[in-house]
């Protein structure tokens, strides 16, 4: 499988580039921090590759995907797992913050694909982009509204790609609250939130149902994420959720 993930310096990618190198992928791990993705290579060892890429610069984009896939000799998958959230009430959020979030969250994994496609398209590959629950399963949260409406959108972007290139499988995965793995594989989604907002909302998130206190185990969100790419041309997997049980342990839908 040759794989290339995007957002792959922290948290759920970085778990995700090394958990599917570990379960015998090429892989090539891209994100902007260079000294975070050398150490995932490490970690993730046979012959991962390191690769810089802002996904809000389409040159960077089109640069990055070029050098994975020459350096993996094609694309087999493509795991989209960049993401932000900024955290604000949504009175507050400022026009940079919109244009940041769905730049990152939508328009990046737009330009990201269309540099790929034609290595998908050549190996019937599978793309596949990290979506939440907070978009699609709950009401929206407060606090969370530009991450939520731009993982909607995300969610749409999905299916768009799908209708306009049925050779390659596009799945949408819906995650539940997961807190990644250990050191630089944890999860740094919450890093530059507002504490005194978060302490707000939080207990709403929690009086509403929204989330448990239960992690999904990030491995068992990598053996999801492998079986869906390893399903290749023989089947379609358009939507895949993996969300924590209220007495933990994770449950796919
Ligand atoms: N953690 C959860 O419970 C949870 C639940 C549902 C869905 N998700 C989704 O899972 C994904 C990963 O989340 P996480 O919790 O692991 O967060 P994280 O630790 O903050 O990871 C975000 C990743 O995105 C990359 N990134 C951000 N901006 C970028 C840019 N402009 N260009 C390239 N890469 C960029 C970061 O790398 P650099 O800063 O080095 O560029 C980092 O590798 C996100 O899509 C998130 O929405 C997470």
């Amino acid at each position: 499988m040759r794989t290339i993930v995007v957002g792959a310096s922290s948290g759920l990618g970085r778990s995700i580039g090394v958990g599917l190198a570990q379960r015998g992928a090429h892989v090539a791990l891209l994100a902007r921090r260079r000294d975070r993705l050398d150490g995932a290579a490490q970690e993730a060892g046979s012959g991962a590759l390191a690769i810089e890429c802002d996904v809000t610069d389409e040159a960077s984009c089109r640069a990055a995907i070029a050098e994975a896939a020459a350096g993996l000799g094609g694309v087999d998958a493509l795991v989209y797992a960049t993401g932000i959230g900024p955290l604000a009430r949504i009175a507050d959020i400022s026009a940079d913050t919109w244009r940041r979030a769905f730049d990152t969250n939508v328009t990046g994994a737009a330009l990201v694909t269309s540099a790929a496609l034609e290595h998908l398209t050549a190996s019937s590959g599978t793309a596949l982009y990290m979506s939440s629950v907070s978009a699609s399963l709950t009401p929206p949260w407060p606090g969370l509204a530009a991450y939520i409406v731009s993982k909607a959108a995300l969610d749409k972007l999905v299916e768009a790609w799908r209708a306009e290139h049925p050779a390659v499988g596009f799945t949408r995965l819906v995650v539940g609250d997961c807190g990644g793995g250990e050191g630089d594989s944890a999860t740094e989604f919450t890093t530059g939130w507002d504490a005194e907002l978060a302490m707000e909302v939080a207990p709403l998130w929690v009086s509403r149902g929204y989330i448990s206190g239960s992690l999904i185990d990030v491995d068992h969100l990598v053996e999801v994420i492998d079986a869906v790419l390893r399903g290749g041309t023989s089947m379609s997997l358009p939507s895949v959720t993996v969300a924590p049980r209220a007495q933990g342990g994770a449950v796919t839908q």
